[in-house]
């Protein structure tokens, strides 16, 4: 069943945290405040509420249940994230405090204090309004990894409009479904993004989806690589020239929001092709956030906070934008990949900027451990504090690699699960927490996880079962955009007697509780930490003409995590040579995206199917590993 590889390593290696880590956290009694939280968990969020943000209206309730699994927090309560974000702190002493660093892959450096990040955001917000978009409408960001992609965010919620960010790595066919789905009228962009050194093209990309997906009506591009682009007549327009109008004036009031009006849709994969936009909503998602970004990494006003993730995801959009600069941080972000042009790039800037927390993915780990110890080595990684890992299980491996290459053994490492789903971190440890190595540990405060049967029981120690959530929690998406059956079906009709939400993720837990992330359980492959549908790659490639079937799986990779395996049934007369091979590696790049990219190709003449006409991927996957292929009861005669 597991999708990863070496996560079972030796659970009575425990790291304890160290008496300078006991005497340094800002909340050493944090497993006390979790039993409080467990007894009470509503009045722990309520106390967050109240300490960390600022409301305009104070809320009536904590939590509605009443229309169960539509739950909604702090209702009543008028807030917007911007205010919490910037327009407070620009009140504020930290005003000239950096709120961001930024590294082009060329090395060029542009920093934004809060004041200068405030007015950028005003101004796009007017630039916005000017477009026509109003509260409540939609708008679709597609960018590379520069600081207007969070400004256009911000500047959007600022309004009161809802983003949808796209991820740049995303192609044609993926960008059109989801910019159909949100229905956005105002699209921004770039000309192109950079990446290892080359330039990829997301204007003409965004031409493309647009084509097939004509609900647009304006293009807002921002030039970032200069390369030549088509511009549409009263249709696209730069980002520069409008900022350089009237229009874009440095002041825009900040829309007062219900708690639980939209403020992001966020697409992800699930079992079926068609994209599942996430609602998160404008109270409860930045209570959550910021309260995990507080406790979970201990947060202090003089770090220099680094999340490597990319703001098109989940994890950049809670802890690269909005969580960091609710707690006014400064962050660093850095344009390329890891690694590139060089093998230390990453440590130098630990050194050159004093990061004090790195936050990434086992993948980037583990890539940049294949380089060897020499490389960070060269620097001075002293001011680091923290380290935290997300996105799929880290083997044991790489964790100590990480632990004692670049933490020097004395940085706790922050393994945190969650979700698109979840808003922010579930099961994680804090600087207090003993580590175990590849286990997230245990569910934060206020957050009651469990493993489960089938039929809701508790399983026993180490044994597999169902990852579920028991109790609502501020950050949860509130309903699928559009489609809240949807909703109801994915994440709340296995467990509905009890009421549970289920992740979607197989788990067990050991003797001390400590919970052990196993994999997906559903239709969802885990590449490089990027979540993909096989049901995605699979219409990419029918979508080619020579192919009448196809069905994909996730095959256990030691860099990647899991790599795609592609079968299919090709359309009579086509003859299946490493040409065409090629030829659907480059289709599938071209509709959904690089990430999407089959490792391996097979041609095949059909496929294992239920009577029922569904593929057994799990028969194609025995095959693959070479492991027994178990029950085939239901298995097409
Ligand atoms: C899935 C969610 C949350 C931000 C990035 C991913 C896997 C996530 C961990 C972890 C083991 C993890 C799960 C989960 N996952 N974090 N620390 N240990 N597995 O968000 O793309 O929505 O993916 O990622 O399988 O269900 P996402």
């Amino acid at each position: 069943m597991s999708d990863t590889f070496d996560t079972t390593a030796s659970k009575s290696e425990i790291y304890h945290p160290s008496a300078e880590v006991l005497a340094s956290v800002q909340l050493p009694n944090y497993l006390e405040l979790r039993e409080q939280a467990r007894r009470d968990p509503l009045a722990f969020w309520d106390a967050r509420a109240k300490e960390l943000v600022e409301w305009y209206t104070p809320y009536e309730t904590v939590l509605d249940d009443g229309n169960r699994p539509f739950f909604k927090w702090f209702t009543g309560g008028k807030i917007n994230i911007v205010h919490n974000a910037l327009d407070r702190h620009v009140k504020s002493w930290r005003k000239n405090k950096l709120a961001m660093i930024w590294e082009a892959e060329d090395g060029e450096q542009r920093t934004f204090s809060y004041f200068k990040l405030w007015k950028e955001v005003n101004r796009f917000a007017n630039i916005l309004k000017s477009m026509g978009v109003k509260k409540g409408d939609t708008v679709t960001i597609y960018m590379g990894r520069v600081p207007e992609l969070p400004i256009a965010m911000l500047a959007t919620v600022k309004i009161g409009a809802i983003h949808s960010v796209v991820y740049g790595g995303f192609s044609e066919q993926a960008l059109a479904d989801r910019i159909e789905d949100a229905k956005s009228k105002v699209v921004v962009t770039c000309d192109g993004a950079w990446l290892r050194g080359k330039t990829v093209n997301l204007k003409d990309i965004m031409d493309e989806a647009i084509a097939r997906s004509p609900v647009v009506q304006r293009v807002i591009v921002l030039k970032r690589t200069g390369q030549p682009i088509n511009m549409v007549s009263g249709r696209d327009f730069w980002w520069h020239e409008l900022a350089a109008l009237p229009i874009a004036g440095p002041y825009c009031e900040t829309e007062p929001m219900d708690a639980e009006d939209p403020m992001f849709i966020l697409y992800t994969s699930g079992t079926t092709g068609k994209p599942k936009g996430l609602m998160h909503t404008c109270g409860g998602y930045q209570v959550h956030i910021a309260t995990t970004l507080k406790y979970a990494f201990d947060v202090r006003e003089d770090d220099r906070y680094w999340c490597a993730a990319d703001p098109g995801w989940i994890t950049g959009h809670s802890y690269i934008v909005y969580g960091p600069l609710i707690l006014g941080l400064t962050s660093f972000m850095y344009e390329g990949a890891p690694g590139y042009p060089y093998p230390d790039r990453w440590w130098q800037q630990v050194e050159k900027y004093g990061i004090t927390i790195l936050y990434t993915a086992p993948t980037a780990i583990r890539g940049l451990m294949r380089f060897g110890d020499a490389w960070p080595a060269r620097h001075d990684l002293s001011s680091l504090r923290l380290l935290g890992t997300v996105g799929e299980p880290i083997n044991p491996e790489a964790w100590r690699w990480y632990y004692t290459v670049i933490g020097r053994e004395r940085c706790p490492i922050i393994d945190t699960w969650w979700q698109t789903e979840t808003g922010g971190f579930m099961i994680t440890p804090t600087p207090v927490v003993p580590l175990k190595p590849g286990s997230a540990t245990l569910p934060f405060a206020g957050i009651e996880a469990d493993v489960v049967r089938e039929n809701g029981e508790s399983c026993a120690p180490n044994e597999d079962g169902y990852l579920v959530i028991k109790r609502p929690w501020p950050g949860m998406a509130r309903t699928v955009w559009g489609d809240p059956e949807r909703y109801k079906q994915t994440y709340w009709a296995e467990f509905e007697r009890q009421g549970w939400y289920f992740t979607g993720d197989s788990a067990r837990r050991d003797e001390d509780g400590y919970f052990w992330i196993i994999g997906r359980m559903d239709d969802v492959i885990k590449v490089s930490g990027y979540r993909l549908g096989t049901a995605e790659v699979e219409s990419a490639l029918v979508s080619h003409r020579s192919v009448a079937e196809a069905a994909v799986i996730g095959v256990p990779d030691e860099l990647r995590g899991n790599v795609i395996h592609a079968f299919c049934i090709l359309n009579a007369g086509v003859h299946g040579d490493q040409g065409l091979v090629d030829e659907l590696k480059a289709h599938v790049r071209h509709e959904v995206g690089p990430i999407a990219v089959p490792a391996a190709i097979e041609f095949v003449d059909s496929l294992p199917k239920t009577r029922s006409g569904k593929i057994m991927r799990r028969l194609l996957k025995a095959k693959v590993l070479g492991q027994p292929v178990g029950d085939t009861s239901t298995l097409e005669g």
